[in-house]
């Protein structure tokens, strides 16, 4: 689940004053991108690795898994952008393996997802590159399901040793066998755009994440409107949710407003307007939840996790940006997933329809308040 955190933008055109706040480059390259949701990973007894505060009776943490198939608009060149978890857990280097075998990691309805993709017709030797936003066993899947001339991209600083010839490492050597492997390099910089996949129009953007190597991506899915494919820049909306700005251009919705002033534990959140068992939303400016900095915390340097996070925030307030990270349960159910696209995201309202969902008390994201 981890990274240092990179954009990748496929692009098009004008810029706007929202574009250029966010400094996006132009491009002409629009893409397609649907989501494949691969099932979850729940961590038993253990949700204050991945989020603080844990309140009683939220020890665990189910995160769904997606993946995302990404495909030029004029080529039709697939990429897809993560692969979620393998089925094989117990092939899993040992240290991994025996998490699993204790119940502290555990599975629903997950699915390999080139099982996934067969299914769903999409040829495996049509995708042409695989990008994984950080070397995390739940993102890399089974690269050795794919043909050797699927190519593989690793962000910057990628740990590529393997196992058993480095007892420590979490690879397999079959994570990367027989596949051409791009490391991207970002010496020069720390904040830069580049062109990688010029025939795809694909320039990336990175920034120092949680995870040496993290990497996400930005897809230019109309002319003015982007899916940013955040990875696990955080593994919960209330990590970035609320902020100021995204109060402005999405204010919370009054009957949600209403619901929070009881739902919400005074215990445990507070703002200025706030009383005691009364929660204000409106005078919350910072998010919810934070991530976690304690001991066996999945940010691998808390304090600049926590500078990214504060980035994408950027992107998660902007009306023409749906950031979609890789476990963000409040998309359960609500994201169109495979054959639907994202793409009109925006046309159809469908931020504005869910970016507040996390706190609905009947949403599964939903963590503020003591389960007795
Ligand atoms: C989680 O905690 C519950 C309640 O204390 C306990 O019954 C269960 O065995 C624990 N599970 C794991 C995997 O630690
Ligand atoms: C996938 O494509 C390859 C190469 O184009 C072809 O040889 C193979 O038969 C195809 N597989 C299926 C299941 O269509
Ligand atoms: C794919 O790569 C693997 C690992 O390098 C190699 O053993 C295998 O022969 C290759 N397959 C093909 C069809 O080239
Ligand atoms: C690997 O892929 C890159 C980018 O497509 C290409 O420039 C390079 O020649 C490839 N290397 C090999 C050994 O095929
Ligand atoms: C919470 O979500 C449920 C299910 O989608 C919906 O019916 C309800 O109106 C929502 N409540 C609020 C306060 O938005
Ligand atoms: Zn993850």
């Amino acid at each position: 689940m981890f990274l240092s955190f990179l954009f990748l933008f496929l692009l098009v055109s004008a810029t706007s004053a929202s574009r250029n706040h966010l400094g996006i480059p132009k491009s002409n390259a629009l893409v397609t991108v649907k989501a494949f949701d691969l099932g979850s990973l729940t961590v038993v007894n253990s949700s204050q690795i991945a989020i603080s505060p844990v309140l009683p009776g939220q020890e665990s943490v189910e995160f769904p898994m997606f993946a995302f198939l990404v495909e030029h608009q004029a080529t039709q060149k697939r990429i897809m952008f993560d692969l979620g978890i393998r089925t094989d857990v117990e092939n899993f280097v040992p240290s991994l393996s025996g998490i699993f075998a204790a119940g502290i990691y555990q599975l629903r309805d997950n699915k390999d997802v080139t099982e996934v993709l067969q299914q769903a017709g999409i040829n495996l030797t049509s995708i042409d590159t695989v990008i994984q936003s950080h070397g995390h066993f739940d993102h890399i899947g089974d690269m050795s399901k794919f043909p050797n001339s699927t190519k593989l991209v690793i962000g910057p600083g990628t740990d590529t040793s393997t196992y058993p010839t480095d007892p420590n490492a979490v690879h397999l050597e079959s994570d990367f066998a027989g596949h051409n492997i791009t490391e991207l390099d970002f010496t020069h910089s720390k904040l830069v755009w580049r062109w990688t996949f010029s025939g795809m129009g694909v320039s990336i953007w990175w920034t120092h994440l949680h995870m040496s190597g993290h990497i996400s991506a930005l897809a230019r899915v109309t002319p003015t409107t982007f899916v940013a494919l955040g990875g696990d820049t955080f593994h919960h909306a209330g990590q970035t949710r609320p902020r100021p700005e995204l109060q402005q251009n999405f204010p919370c919705p009054a009957d949600l407003v209403e619901e929070l002033k009881t739902s919400v534990s005074t215990d445990y959140f507070w703002s200025p307007d706030s009383h005691i068992g009364s929660f204000d939303i409106h005078s919350r400016t910072q998010p919810m939840l934070a991530i976690s900095n304690l001991p066996g915390s999945v940010e691998q340097l808390p304090a600049i996790a926590q500078v990214s996070l504060d980035k994408i925030a950027t992107f998660d307030a902007d009306p023409d940006v749906l950031v979609v990270i890789s476990h963000d349960i409040s998309h359960r159910g609500n994201l169109p997933t495979y054959p639907a696209s994202l793409n009109d995201w925006k046309a159809k309202n469908y931020k504005e329809k869910t970016v507040w969902n996390f706190a609905n008390k009947s949403n599964l994201a939903f963590r503020f308040d003591v389960v007795a």
